[in-house]
């Protein structure tokens, strides 16, 4: 049986974090961090389940950590768990608004509205609720709080998730900016994480393909990992971060650094992984100088990642330089 906040004792002024959508991958992972930092932390989360063992494993660990079932979506939910969290240590420093789903996807001309509704109510309106009762708590506390949204890159442009989805988490996006300007006169600080493709149960574990197709779009060579986004949160949530509010900071390997991918025909042939490099002088009149790459340079080394750009056409071979 699980221990209430009074039997478990959390010390009055004990930081606190709460996690709304804490029970799995990236936000299981923040309170994790957290709470190895001597954070009492709650998680809120639809998985009952899920909540449980997470309670069993970190309080097994020593931590000071609760759990209370909530619907994101459900403004009395969200309300009832951020008061749970206040009536315990008599604090809320931190809110992490992170509960996800997939949501509605499919071609927009058969999409049912009530899926696109069920999406932006989990995504964008809980989102909103996790804001709203994290701000009139710390409105009324010394040293305001921190307030961090999960967003993704897919709310950032196009391609990165379905419509619904994306649609919802650049709707996160702008209210960081927004709720971040309102509060910042409080000493509220609000930030917006956005990370790529991170595994976690929601994304599942990639296999080979994926790894392979997510090798074509991400510069850096592994997955990113839950913990890899808990870190940047878990700054976000410190004193170290005290001047940053309205941010939108993107964890993602480099996947967004990239912009437009455009097929190898159209960079010239892809002149880098043919082991060439050189200059382009475009439309001068002047040869573009073109030349290959030692054999044992580094940049051999996903070479694919480079793009000269027009070097296919009126060019001059060059030898490597002794
Ligand atoms: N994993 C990624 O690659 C990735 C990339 C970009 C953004 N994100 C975002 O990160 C956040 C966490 O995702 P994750 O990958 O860790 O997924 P996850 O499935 O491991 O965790 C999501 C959690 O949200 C909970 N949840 C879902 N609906 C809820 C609701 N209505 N009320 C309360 N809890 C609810 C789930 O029970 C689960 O515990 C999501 O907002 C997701 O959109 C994830």
């Amino acid at each position: 049986m699980l221990m209430t906040d009074q039997e478990r004792g959390v010390p009055r002024q004990t930081p606190t974090l709460v996690v709304v959508g804490g029970a799995s991958g990236i936000g299981r992972a923040v309170l994790t961090r957290f709470a190895a930092d001597g954070w009492h932390v709650v998680a809120a989360d639809l998985h009952a389940e899920n909540g449980a063992a997470l309670v069993a494993e970190l309080s097994g660990d020593g931590a000071s950590v609760d759990f209370v079932e909530t619907d994101a979506s459900d403004e009395s939910a969200v309300a009832a768990a951020v008061g749970r969290a206040v009536r315990a240590s008599g604090r809320l420093d931190c809110m992490v608004n992170c509960a996800g789903v997939g949501g509605a996807f499919g071609p927009l001309v058969e999409i049912d509205v009530r899926d696109w509704d069920r999406t932006f109510a989990v995504l964008c309106r809980g989102v909103f609720l996790g804001v709203k009762h994290a701000a009139r708590v710390m409105l009324g506390q010394d040293g305001g709080g921190s307030i961090v949204n999960i967003a993704s890159i897919a709310g950032l442009g196009g391609g990165a998730g379905p419509q619904a989805y994306s649609a919802a988490k650049a709707a996160v996006v702008n209210l960081g900016f927004t709720a971040a300007a309102e509060l910042g006169p409080h000493r509220i600080r609000v930030n917006t994480v956005c990370p790529g493709f991170i595994p976690t149960p929601m994304t599942r574990p990639a296999d080979g393909d994926a790894r392979q197709a997510l090798h074509d779009v991400q510069p850096w060579p592994e997955f990113g990992t839950v913990q890899d986004v808990a870190a940047v949160v878990r700054f976000l949530g410190s004193e170290e971060s005290r001047f940053i509010t309205g941010e939108t900071i993107v964890v993602d390997g480099g996947v967004r650094a990239t912009g437009t991918r455009l097929p190898p025909v159209l960079r010239g042939g892809d002149p880098a992984a043919r082991g060439l490099t050189g200059f382009s002088n475009g439309s001068t009149g002047q040869k573009s100088v073109v030349h290959e790459i030692p054999a044992d340079s580094p940049a051999r080394v996903g070479s694919a990642a480079i793009d000269p750009g027009g070097t296919a056409a009126g060019t001059q071979e060059r030898k490597p330089e002794q």
